[in-house]
């Protein structure tokens, strides 16, 4: 796959993950439904999270950018590439610099998983509400969709929202992800987790992760 895209790519940065990130990395999906394990990661690279498609990673060296390894096997790096060069710039969402092959750079964006807020404690603003809301209706008017707008795929960073991953944005069929968590967010966040300032551990946070995923199935196919 040819590199594509808008910015310029970083001096330095392909060749540090062609010739020493990805030969000696290993990552593997153990189940479609769960995020992604680095079993091997060579150093000074360092891990910034996982989703149940890639990892995302760091270098020192180049810590505005991130490189998003797709593990072997699991879709998507092409569609996320053409959400990238269909949503321009929004304070919102990062910027795609590079497509290489089995990987995407993009601009890493600081922040904490609302996924992470709830498990640390920290306090979740109805601003980030609106910037989502913001956002997913910027995206709209792009002719791309709120797709897959989930607790992890979501940052709070000084007291503002953004969305972290968009590579579903392609998808037009509805979801209901954020209409949710919005929902969550009002009728038990704002009046009973926030006020206890409740820290939800996290066996309890990964069985909602699962039973929701179980719900969202058993919604679609009713
Ligand atoms: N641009 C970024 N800057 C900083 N951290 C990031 C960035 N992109 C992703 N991350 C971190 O890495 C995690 C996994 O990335 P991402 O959600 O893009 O992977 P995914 O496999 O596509 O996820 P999903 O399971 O939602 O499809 C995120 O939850 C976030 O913590
Ligand atoms: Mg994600």
């Amino acid at each position: 796959m040819h590199a594509r895209s808008s910015q310029p790519v970083p001096e330095g940065l392909v060749e540090l993950v062609e010739a020493e990130l990805l030969p000696q990395l290993v990552i593997r999906s153990p189940h479609p439904h769960d995020p992604v394990v680095v079993e091997q990661l060579p150093a000074p690279w360092r891990s910034l999270g996982s989703g149940n498609y890639a990892a995302v990673l760091h270098h020192p060296r180049h810590s505005e950018l991130v490189v998003k390894v797709y593990a072997p096997g699991r879709p998507g790096l092409t569609r996320e590439a053409e959400v990238y060069r269909r949503i321009g710039t929004h304070p919102a969402f990062s910027v795609c610099h590079h497509v290489g092959q089995g990987y995407l750079v993009l601009q890493r964006l600081q922040g904490t998983t609302l996924y992470d807020c709830v498990r640390e404690g920290v306090p979740i603003p109805l601003q980030l509400v609106r910037d989502i809301d913001a956002a997913i209706a910027y995206a709209e008017s792009r002719g791309l969709h709120g797709h897959d707008v989930h607790g992890r795929n979501v940052l709070l960073h000084r007291d503002r929202g953004r969305i972290v991953d968009i590579s579903d944005f392609l998808n037009p069929e509805p979801c209901d992800a954020w209409r949710d968590l919005r929902r969550a967010y009002h009728l038990l966040y704002r009046p009973v987790i926030a006020p206890l300032r409740l820290r939800v551990p996290t066996p309890l946070l990964e069985r909602l992760r699962r039973g929701y995923r179980l719900y969202r199935h058993l919604r679609s196919r009713a």
